[in-house]
Formats: structure tokens, sequence, C-alpha cells
């Protein structure tokens, strides 16, 4: 097998197809000790083609294992975005000799009937079916299970038990506006209500939607993220979300603020795995459509970003989400290099403090909220900035001069995010991998992720700050490649 570094830009700890075009995850489940992760996939180009599902599985959602294609496009249409559910009492009928069928609810998209211009009822849902934990799946011979009633954009469908009624509530994005749906058999569809045509961010369509609990204070709140494109804050493709009640039916906001999950440009279409119990965990896909069918990679297009724990967190009476890398990616520190009251005045050049020219670290750090900056460099010339503007109150990520941008013009730019937080102590956590950056500011409350594209490999790490400032603690950690090219 080739040695995965012979690809520039191969990302060593997120997850790449070996070939070929990648978008949105799909079908996240925790099934029997495995993580499945299906996604968006074209086999036969790099870029955007007749969807299927890809496949890889882990057993800690940082080593992953690519697998065969699971689904393939067939008479009713190619495979969109959806999701996959362990349907524990096999309410679909599909589970044999009391088997537990995995069950995928996923988009049709027939672009046969898009074509010809005479319907718009050309994405509707199906399910398909394994009883081989992921392996093998068959699609129902009654898809569609949710017909078109006349809507252009109809899907993404995300499913999920909601026990006080026991029945599967599917969330899917129609167009301008949210539309819930609930099954007692994930066969039969009965709508049960309209979210967000008046409110979040409506520049551009709603797409790949979630909804899930998640607990504060010890009472339970439900999150509903909104993947839109274009009309993100920082351009192009991002995830709003809206923190509210859902009582089976319908969703009523506590808020109608618009909240963006991350403010990078590159974190889309992310939603959850199903069935991890107490925890929820998101992974979304590191790109963006301003420029994804662009990217200079090869033979591969797009990764995805780590996965993250997600929680909400109170500040001036707004409930926030808040976004963690899971702690299964410490099994990736190498050597740690610790720190503390850094005085910084100018430059700091950790590069020769650690003794590291790693492309892949993490940086944790914490320092009061004054300008600072963390520059990643190569002796190329090429600089990727991060950090905070005191004076703006925002952090921010500036890949301009970071490397290659010109396959793109709307690529390389400066990213900024209000910091939320409102206490006057920074804490940070950059993970650097080969291509990306992924920033989770005052305990995932702001959060930013970001690709680049170095010509050389980014060796120098520094932080500057031209008023002076003093770090209280700062960690720089190698991390081990995870790419299991096997
Ligand atoms: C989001 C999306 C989904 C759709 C899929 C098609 O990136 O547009 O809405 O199902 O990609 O590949």
């Amino acid at each position: 097998p080739a040695s995965p570094k012979l690809d520039q830009h191969r990302p060593q700890f997120h997850f790449s197809p070996k070939a070929h075009w990648m978008n949105d995850p799909n079908g996240m489940v925790y099934f029997k000790g495995t993580y499945h992760l299906f996604f968006q996939y074209h086999p036969n180009g790099t870029t955007w083609g007749p969807m299927h599902w890809g496949h890889t599985t882990s057993k800690d959602m940082v080593h992953w294992q690519e697998q065969p294609i699971a689904l393939y496009p067939d008479s009713l249409g190619t495979i969109f975005s959806g999701s996959a559910v362990v349907d524990v009492n096999n309410t679909s009928g599909f589970g044999k000799n009391g088997q537990t069928p995995l069950v995928a609810i996923f988009t049709h998209h027939n672009a046969q009937l898009e074509k010809t211009k005479q319907s718009n009822k050309y994405q509707y849902q199906s399910i398909a079916y394994s009883l081989d934990e992921g392996k093998t799946w068959t699609k129902y011979a009654g898809n569609p299970v949710l017909p078109n009633p006349g809507i252009t954009d109809f899907r993404d469908p995300k499913v999920r038990w909601y026990e006080p009624q026991k029945k599967w509530i599917m969330t899917l994005a129609t167009k301008d506006r949210i539309t819930f749906f609930s099954s007692p058999n994930l066969k039969n569809w009965t709508k049960e209500s309209e979210f967000g045509k008046e409110v979040g961010a409506h520049g551009g369509v709603w797409e790949c939607p979630d909804l899930f609990p998640l607990e504060h204070n010890g009472k339970k709140a439900w999150v509903l993220l909104v993947s839109i494109n274009p009309g993100g804050p920082n351009g192009g493709s991002a995830t709003q979300y809206f923190v509210g009640d859902f009582d089976g039916k319908s969703f009523t906001p506590f808020s109608t603020k618009t909240k963006w999950m991350d403010y990078g440009t590159d974190n889309y279409a992310g939603v959850t795995f199903a069935n991890t119990g107490d925890r929820t965990i998101l992974m979304g896909w590191m790109s963006n459509w301003q420029y994804a069918e662009a990217v200079p990679t090869d033979p591969w297009r797009s990764a995805n970003t780590v996965p993250r724990e997600l929680g909400l967190k109170e500040v001036n009476r707004e409930l926030y989400l808040t976004s963690t890398p899971v702690k299964e990616l410490d099994a990736l520190n190498d050597k740690t290099t610790s720190l503390n009251n850094v005085a910084v005045k100018g430059e700091y050049d950790l590069t020769a403090k650690t003794g590291s020219k790693s492309e892949l670290f993490k940086l944790t750090l914490a320092a009061p909220a004054n300008d600072f900056a963390i520059v990643l460099a190569n002796e190329q010339g090429n600089e990727l900035v991060i950090g905070y503007d005191k004076a703006a109150n925002e952090y921010y990520i500036d890949r301009s001069k970071a490397g290659k941008t010109d396959f793109k013009k709307e690529f390389g730019k400066r990213h900024t995010a209000p910091r939320l937080a409102t206490d006057n102590k920074i804490s940070l956590t950059l993970l650097v991998d080969v291509a990306s950056v992924e920033l989770f500011a005052d305990n995932g409350l702001t959060v930013m992720t970001d690709i680049f594209f170095p010509e050389k490999d980014m060796t120098r790490l520094a932080i500057k700050s031209a008023s002076g400032i003093s770090v209280s603690s700062l960690k720089y950690t190698t991390l081990t490649p995870a790419v299991n090219d096997g």
C-alpha cells in the first residue's frame, strides 16, 4: 500500500476516502461496538456525481477502516443524505429470528425526473435494512416510504426514537423550513408539524437537519441543527441551530436568535451518531460548497471533522451549543511540552521551545483576553494565523496567505467568530492535521473549522502579540497518525 504521505494534504487523523469524491456524513450509528459512518460518495470521480453511500467503520471514531460501498443508485434514483437507526424493538419487522435490524432512511433523488422538469417531486424518502451489522443492505420493496407532496427540496431525513410516545420522529429539510413526521414502523409516515419559515437564517436552502435532546442543569432541552447553503456567517455553507422544546409533535424554540455551530467555513452537514447513549457526538463534512470541488487534492476530495461531543452552556440567558473533541482522540497523544507563564512580546518561537516540526498537533492554552495570534508557517512563507482580536471581541482564522488559494476566489479569506464567553480569560484548543485547523475556544462555545493547502509542510509554530501577553499555561502535544492504509 502507498504511504499516505504520498498524497500531499492527506489528513492523518481525520477520515478521508482513499479515492474519489465525498460530501455529507450519513447514517452515523454505533452498533455492537462499532461506529459506522456512511457518506455521500461519488466512486467514479473527484467531483460531485451520482450519489452512493460510501461506508467506513471504527472502534473509536479515530481509526477508520474503509468498507465496500453500502448503497448504490437504483431505478428510484441516486442515494442522497440520510440517517440510520438501530431498530431495537423490530418495529419495522425486518428482523428475522430475533435479529435487531439496522435501518437506513435516505433520500432517493430522481435525476431523470428532475431533468424533464415536468414534476418537482423528484426527491422522496426510502429505507433499507441490514441484518449483518451494516455489511450488506437490502432496499425495502415498498420504497419510497415518504413520497414527495410537491416540494423541490425534500430531503435528508434524520430519524430518532421518541420514547415518551413510542414512535419514530423524522426531521426533514423541506426547502426553507423543517418538517417533522412520525411513524410507528419506519414505513408509514404522518406529518406532525413545520418549523422555521419565519425564523433563523435563510440565505440558502435548508439541508441536513438533526434533532436531539441535551441535558442542561438537569433539564432536557432539544437542539435542532439546520445546515444552510449558501448563507453561512463567513460565506457559503454552514450550520445554524435552535434550542427549544419538542413534544413529539412540534418544536418550539426558546429564542429565535440565529446561532451558528461553527464559524469556520469547513464544517457542513454535520449530524449526530445514533445509539451513543448519554453522549451526543457529531461529525461534519470538512468542506464548503463554495470550493469543495476545486480544492487541490488528489486522488480524493474531502475529509470529515473530528468527532465532537456536544453540550449546552448558558450565557446571558441564552443557551448555546458547545462542541469539544471527543476524548477518544487522546489515544493519539504523543510527546507533550507543558509551559507556564509564558511572556510573549512580539514573537515567541514555539518550534524552538518544543523541538517539534510536526504537522499533527494539539495546542491548548489559557491566556488573558488580549490580542494574540498563533502562527503556523513554513519556509515557503505560507502563514496560517489563528487569533483573538480584543477590540472586535472576535476569534479569527486567516488563511489568505496559508498556501494555495487561487483555485477559487472565495477561498483565501479571513474568517471571524464572535467570542461568546464573558470572562476575561481565554482558553482554547487547536487541532492541526496537515491541511486543517479546528479551533475550540472557551470550552467549545466558539468553534471554527478551516481547511488550508500549504505549498510545503507547515513546520513552524509561533505565538505573537504586539501589545504583549502572558500565557498562563500552554500545552503542545504531537499527535500520531491514525490513517489506516491497510
Ligand atoms: C448537502 C446536500 C444534501 C443532499 C446531498 C447530496 O451537502 O446537498 O442536502 O442530500 O448534499 O449529495
